[in-house]
This record gives structure tokens, C-alpha cells and sequence, in this order.
């Protein structure tokens, strides 16, 4: 023992060994155990304390030391930022294994109450008789990892090993009590509130004030130059021309190529459809066997849109028509712009896919009950009504797109599963560990979203066809048509018959992204899960998928989420799901927006006149009197560069800062997968050579993990 201690000292010359007298008594009263321990301080300037940190070790065997101070009295440390402050702690019981340890910080008199962030501690024991004579061992030291703030006010917060499990692994009772008082804590700090009705659940906060800074981020990116729309921002009228609108356009679009791509190709029907499968949102197109009721047209009228010699019976049969429907819009009411009411369809569209694998639109009925004021528009319409249709539908387009596929399927699934997490996943758990760095980040996107984008003068209220009325109507309405299969890729490409088509780049990237993501997740579910029965058996688990089911998918048996798991296959495929909506699905909606929306009459965000209900009376320029205003096209586009601001720290798909990731299993799987998805990168980068407009929002390397903005 002596001779260890000595060892120590010679490494150690910093360590506050200075045998207190009290120690060398103790020596003699009893066999002691003694331990050299090391507390980290984040490197970050704002991370040190001023307070009294007491720190105790806590046994398998349920001992404990006597809290010792870190930083005071006999130890005269100091926790600044990057520190690591070496202790001696001693133990006048046997505590078997250190399990936990417990800190408590205290304001100290007279110095400003400054909270903490803590990296970790890291426990070396001294004193073992088999380590005697071999000097210190790595494998004695355990690390307990931190990287929280902590606070005066929190009272005793207790650190556990880095070591993941499931519960029914778990040995030690001491552990198993505090899984349960992790998950206690957790609960009451983050609880569940009713944003609207019919809609997921979200977290019971509205400020990152009180996220705290545990659960936030900083998203830092250079600033950008809006002063090109100065002077448009007042301009409460419709554009006068294409001329003028070309003119700002060539003020920072022309730098964007997709953009200028979807200037120059907007008004064809081929790039309408191109846009369904390869545009910001590929979530809608569906093959169809059947034609919709509601749809007035026979197989006479398009005849002539077809090939030479088939007709649409034979069409559908191939499997060669497709079918946009924006039902979910029926009926809601649209929003007031600059004093002006403005309006919204649910439009029907019928595509065809022709030989040369091109998609185009062959019908256009605005609204979904047939009848004489909403006729079916043809290509062979005269060509401002046609290209007026299809505007009309784009505009539903980006409806659904802002709050259907972006909003509801990436940013508030994922809040969801954080939510769910952190109140029934211990950060113990495998699954915790492997979730969280997907979606942590969306708590404080969304309440960001909530107190701005989507409140009051925020740019639903001031400048999209769906405003504040909208919104709740139309997010419930996709919460009630959403279903489990439509979130896993390799379901939803086969139910919509969009899987083989040679030009839906789309598909096949995300097809790709998912096969390499799950089976990482399957890697993972390997590790913890040795069998079906450890999957049934995991309460902390079916409470978690429980919660997302009552929360997320608000108990819809129609969903089909599941409300329990049996298997192993079943949980991976879950976890995957989660994992891909808020990576690869995120990139593939958020990504392509500006690109898609900066030529505004592609998306315009609403409309100031009703769906046409006669054909034959309107010229091109007169178009844009119904597209949106100067001023409210303006604000659309602020929001849509500040969303686009690159992050400066942005971390890609399946890279991880956290330690867990670092070491053994999970290091193994990390690297297979990233393995994989840079080959994937690869492919992508080789096959859009090829491409006239080349499609990268689903390259992996510019995935970022999770929803950060
Ligand atoms: C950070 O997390 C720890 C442990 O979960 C908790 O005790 C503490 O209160 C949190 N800090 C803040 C500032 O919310
Ligand atoms: C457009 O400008 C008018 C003032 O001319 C202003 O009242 C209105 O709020 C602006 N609209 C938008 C969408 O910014
Ligand atoms: C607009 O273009 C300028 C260069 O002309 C560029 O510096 C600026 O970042 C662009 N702004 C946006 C919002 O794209
Ligand atoms: C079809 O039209 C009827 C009215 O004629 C309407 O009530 C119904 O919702 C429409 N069907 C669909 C599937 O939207
Ligand atoms: C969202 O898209 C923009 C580009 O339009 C990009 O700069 C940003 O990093 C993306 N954010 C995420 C979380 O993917
Ligand atoms: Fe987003």
C-alpha cells in the first residue's frame, strides 16, 4: 500500500496527497481502501466555478466515503476551465466496486454562485493488494462521464460509469436505484404539453431559458447579406412583371445553380415532375392502379397525352400513372396577407410516366369535388392556364411540405422521441446513449420554431397561405394521416411504386442512407439485446415506445406505431426510423428549399386569388396579380436564407463527440458505418457527373446528425 502510495507521488507531484494526518490514523484503526481521483473541468471559458464542490464515492456494496471538498480546505484546487483537480479520497469501509459518484456544489461566501461544467471524474483505486508492485494499472481507473452543468441548486447529482446496459443486466441494487432516480428527476423537470390539438406532443417549455443549457446548443454561421431586398420589404403589391422579378432574382439567386436550373426549367411539365420525385419534397408522388373517384376525366380526354395505341386502362395497369393528391388541404382556411384574404386548393394531379422515364402531368383539377367550376386543366389548355394549374398545385405543394413533411415528420417526430427519451430512456441505457446525439438538438429547435416561425408575426402569419388558423387544422389533419410505414424507407418506396424508377434519385439515396443505417442500429440492438426475450423484457424500453405512441402518434391504432416491441428486428427498425427522419429525411426536405423556392413562382407560399374556375381569359403576366406580394415574397425568402445558414460546427451523419462511441462495440460499429456511408458518398458523387442537375442533398457527408435548424 505504502509502496503504491509512493508511485503516486512521484507521478503525481500536483496531487494534494500531503498525508493528512487523519489519514495515517485511520491507517492505523482499520484496513482502508484509498483512491486517487481526478475531477475534469470542461475547456470552455465560461466552465469554472467559484462554488465548493464536495464529492463522495459510493460502493457496489452500498458504503460510502465521507464527502470530501474538492476545492477547499486541505484542497486548494481551483475548478477553471480545462482543470483536472487530483484528489485523495479514503474509505474507512470496504466499498467493493465504485459505482457512483456524487458531487454537490455549494455557493462559497462572498464569490458569485457560477454553475459548472463538468467533464468527468475518473476514480483510480491505490491501494489494491493485487496491484501491488506493478505500479498503477489503467484497467483500476473507472471513468465517470460527465458533461452536464451543474448547479448549487441541485443538490446532490450522481455520476454512474460509462458502462451501458439494459436493467435486467444490472446487478449492483445500488445502480438499479439509481436508474430509477435518473428517470424520477428526468421526469419532473420534462413533461409533456398539448401544443395543438390532434398534434404530437411537445415538450412543456417556451424558452431555452428553461431548456437550460444541459439540453441546448449555439449554432454558429457566418452572417449573411440581405441588403439586395432593402426597399422591397414595404411594397405591400404583386410583382408588376417577370421582368422585375427576374431582375431581383439575378441579386443572389444567379450564384445558386439549382436555383437559376429551376428559373430557367420551372414552367415545364417533364421538370413539374422531376420535382415530385427529386424536389424538396418527394413525400407526396404514389403510383396509382385506380383512378380516383373524385376526378373528372375519362380515358377519352387523355388520350391524346398518352402513347400512341395504349390507353389509360393499359397505362394504369403498367403501373405508369402516378397520382398527387393534396385531399389533406380541403377546406382549410386560408390566411389574410398586407389586408388581403388569400386562398388554398386540394388539387388532384394525374402523371403519366413515359418511355423515356419522364413524369409528366397529364391532369389538374384544383379542388376534390368534381363539378362545373372546377374543371379538369389539360396539357393541350391554353398555356397560361395550364402553367396557372400547375403554380396552384406547387403552392398546395409547399404547404404540405413546410408542415407535413418538414415540420411534422422530422422536426416534431424528433421531438418526440426526445421527449420520450429523456423521461424513459436512463442515460445508461444503449439506446439513450445512441439516440440522443440525433435528437437533442430538436427541443431547442422547435421551441425556437414555436415562439417565432410560428407565432404571431412569425413567417406563417405574415407570408404562407396556411397562417395561424391554418396550422393547427392542417398539422392534425397530417398527424391523423400518418402512417409507420410511410416513415421507414423501404416500405414507403414500395407502397408509392416510386423504388424503380430510374430518375427518382431520391429513392435510391435514401434507400441507400437507411440499408447503411440500419444496419448499424442492427449492429447495436446485437450488443445489448442478446435475444427477442431481452427486447420483451426491457420495461424502460416498452415504456419509451408507450410514451411515443400515446405522445407522437396520439394512441392512432391506424398509425400502425407500434405500442410495444417483441423483437429485435421490430426495435431496430424503429430506432432507424428515428435516426433517418431526423438525419438523411431532414436533409432531403430542409436542404433543397432554398434551391427549390428562391425563383418564387415554382413555390409560391399562397396564393391572392381563388382556383380558376374558367380557362381561356388570363395572359402569363397576369399570373403573377395572383402570385404573392413584393413585400411577403421578400419575408418568405429572409426566413428561407437565415434557415440555410450553413453551421460552422455542423456535425455529419453518424459521426459522434460523445466518449461511449469511442471504445470497443460501438467504436466498431461507428467506423463500419461510416465505412459505408462514404462509399455511399461516393456513388453519389461519381453518378452526379452524369447529371444535368445534380441531386446531393442525401450524400451523407452532407447529412448533418440531427434537426439543428
Ligand atoms: C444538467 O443535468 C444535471 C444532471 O442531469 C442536472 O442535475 C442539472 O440540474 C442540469 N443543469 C441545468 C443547469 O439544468
Ligand atoms: C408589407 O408592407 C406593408 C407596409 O407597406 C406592411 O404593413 C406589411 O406588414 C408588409 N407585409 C409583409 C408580409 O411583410
Ligand atoms: C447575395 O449575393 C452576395 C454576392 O453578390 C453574397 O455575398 C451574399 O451572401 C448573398 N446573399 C444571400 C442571402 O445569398
Ligand atoms: C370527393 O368529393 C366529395 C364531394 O363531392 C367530397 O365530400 C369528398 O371529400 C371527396 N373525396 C375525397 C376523397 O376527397
Ligand atoms: C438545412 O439546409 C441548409 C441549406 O439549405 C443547410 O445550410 C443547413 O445546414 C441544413 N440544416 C440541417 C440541419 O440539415
Ligand atoms: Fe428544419
Amino acid at each position: 500500500m505504502i509502496s503504491n502510495s509512493n508511485i503516486e507521488h512521484r507521478r503525481m507531484p500536483l496531487s494534494s496527497v500531503h498525508a493528512n494526518t487523519w489519514f495515517c490514523v485511520c491507517v492505523m484503526v482499520s484496513a482502508m481502501e484509498e483512491f486517487q481521483v481526478i475531477v475534469h473541468t470542461l475547456p470552455a471559458p465560461t466552465s469554472g466555478t467559484y462554488s465548493i464542490l464536495r464529492l463522495t464515492l459510493i460502493g457496489s456494496e452500498g458504503g460510502e466515503t465521507p464527502p470530501i471538498s474538492v476545492n477547499a480546505g486541505a484542497n486548494q484546487h481551483h475548478l477553471l476551465p480545462g482543470s483536472a483537480c487530483v484528489v485523495r479520497v479514503w474509505s474507512e469501509v470496504a466499498l467493493g466496486r465504485v459505482v457512483l459518484v456524487r458531487l454537490r456544489l455549494e455557493a462559497r461566501t462572498g464569490f458569485p454562485d457560477l454553475d459548472w461544467h463538468c467533464r468527468g471524474v475518473e476514480v483510480r483505486r491505490l491501494c489494491d493488494r493485487q496491484e501491488e508492485g506493478t505500479g498503477l494499472q489503467h484497467q483500476g481507473v473507472e471513468h465517470f462521464p460527465c458533461s452536464r452543468w451543474l448547479r448549487s441548486v441541485d443538490g446532490d447529482v450522481e455520476l454512474r460509469n460509462g458502462d451501458m446496459c439494459l436493467l435486467n443486466s444490472e446487478t449492483v441494487q445500488t445502480l438499479k436505484d439509481h436508474r430509477l432516480k435518473d428517470l424520477h428527476t428526468k421526469q419532473q423537470h420534462i413533461r409533456w404539453r398539448t401544443f395543438a390539438e390532434g398534434v404530437p406532443h411537445c415538450v412543456d417549455m417556451t424558452s431555452l431559458k428553461e431548456l437550460g443549457p444541459n439540453l441546448s446548443y449555439t449554432r454558429q454561421s457566418p452572417g449573411i447579406n440581405l441588403q439586395y431586398l432593402r426597399g422591397f420589404d414595404e411594397r405591400a403589391e404583386s410583382w408588376s412583371s417577370f421582368t422585375e422579378l427576374e431582375t431581383m432574382f439575378s441579386h443572389n439567386g444567379s450564384q445558386n445553380t439549382v436555383a437559376k436550373y429551376v428559373q430557367a426549367h420551372w414552367a415545364e411539365d417533364w421538370f413539374f415532375g422531376y420535382q415530385c420525385l427529386n424536389g424538396c419534397n418527394p413525400l407526396m408522388v404514389r403510383q396509382t392502379r385506380l383512378l380516383p373517384p373524385n376526378l373528372s376525366i375519362n380515358s377519352d380526354i387523355l388520350c391524346p397525352f398518352l402513347p400512341d395505341g395504349s390507353s389509360l386502362e393499359q397505362e394504369l395497369e403498367r403501373g405508369s400513372i402516378f397520382l398527387l393528391d393534396y385531399e389533406m388541404l380541403e377546406g382549410v382556411p386560408a390566411n389574410v396577407i398586407n389586408g388581403k384574404q388569400q386562398f388554398l386548393a386540394a388539387p388532384l394531379v394525374l402523371l403519366h410516366l413515359n418511355q423515356e422515364e419522364e413524369l409528366k402531368p397529364i391532369a389538374i383539377q384544383l379542388q376534390q369535388a368534381p363539378g362545373p367550376q372546377n374543371p379538369v386543366f389539360l396539357p393541350s389548355d391554353p398555356g397560361p392556364d395550364w402553367l396557372l394549374a400547375k403554380t396552384w398545385v406547387r403552392c398546395s405543394d409547399f404547404q404540405c411540405h413546410q408542415l407535413s413533411s418538414h415540420f411534422l415528420r422530422t422536426h416534431l417526430l424528433g421531438e418526440v422521441c426526445c421527449t420520450a427519451t429523456l423521461r424513459q430512456l436512463p442515460e445508461v441505457h444503449p439506446l439513450h446513449q445512441l439516440l440522443m446525439p440525433h435528437i437533442k438538438t430538436t427541443l431547442q429547435i422547435n421551441i425556437q420554431a414555436r415562439a417565432s416561425l410560428l407565432a404571431a408575426n412569425g413567417v406563417f402569419d405574415k407570408a404562407i397561405g396556411c397562417g395561424l388558423e391554418a396550422l393547427p387544422v392542417l398539422l392534425s389533419r397530417a398527424t391523423e394521416r400518418l402512417r409507420y410505414r410511410s416513415l421507414c424507407v423501404p416500405d414507403d418506396l414500395a407502397d408509392r411504386g416510386i423504388h424503380t424508377l430510374k430518375h427518382c434519385y431520391y429513392a435510391h439515396d435514401a434507400l441507400r442512407v437507411w440499408t447503411a443505417l440500419h444496419r448499424f442500429v442492427s449492429g447495436w440492438v446485437d450488443v445489448y439485446y442478446l435475444g427477442n426475450q431481452d427486447v420483451e423484457q426491457d420495461s424502460e424500453l416498452q415504456s419509451w415506445i408507450t410514451e411515443i405512441y400515446t405522445h407522437g402518434f396520439l394512441q392512432l391504432p391506424h398509425s400502425g406505431c407500434p405500442q410495444s416491441f417483441q423483437t429485435k428486428p421490430e426495435l431496430s427498425q424503429f430506432v432507424t426510423m428515428v435516426i433517418y427522419c431526423c438525419s438523411a429525411l431532414h436533409a432531403a426536405v430542409n436542404f433543397s428549399q432554398v434551391d427549390f423556392d428562391l425563383w418564387m413562382p415554382n413555390c409560391p407560399a399562397s396564393m391572392t386569388h381563388p382556383p380558376p374556375q374558367t380557362k381561356g381569359m388570363l395572359t402569363e403576366d397576369e399570373i403573377l396579380s395572383i402570385l404573392p406580394d413584393v413585400n411577403s415574397t421578400c419575408n418568405l425568402l429572409i426566413t428561407l436564407f437565415l434557415l440555410s445558414q450553413p453551421a460552422a460546427d455542423y456535425v455529419p451523419l453518424c459521426q459522434y463527440r460523445e466518449p461511449v462511441f469511442s471504445s470497443g462495440a460501438p467504436r466498431r460499429l461507428v467506423e463500419k458505418v461510416q465505412a459505408e456511408l462514404r462509399a455511399i458518398s461516393d456513388e453519389i458523387t461519381d453518378r452526379n457527373k452524369k447529371l444535368e442537375l445534380p441531386y446531393d442533398y442525401m450524400s451523407p457527408d452532407r447529412i448533418e446528425n440531427s434537426v439543428a435548424i
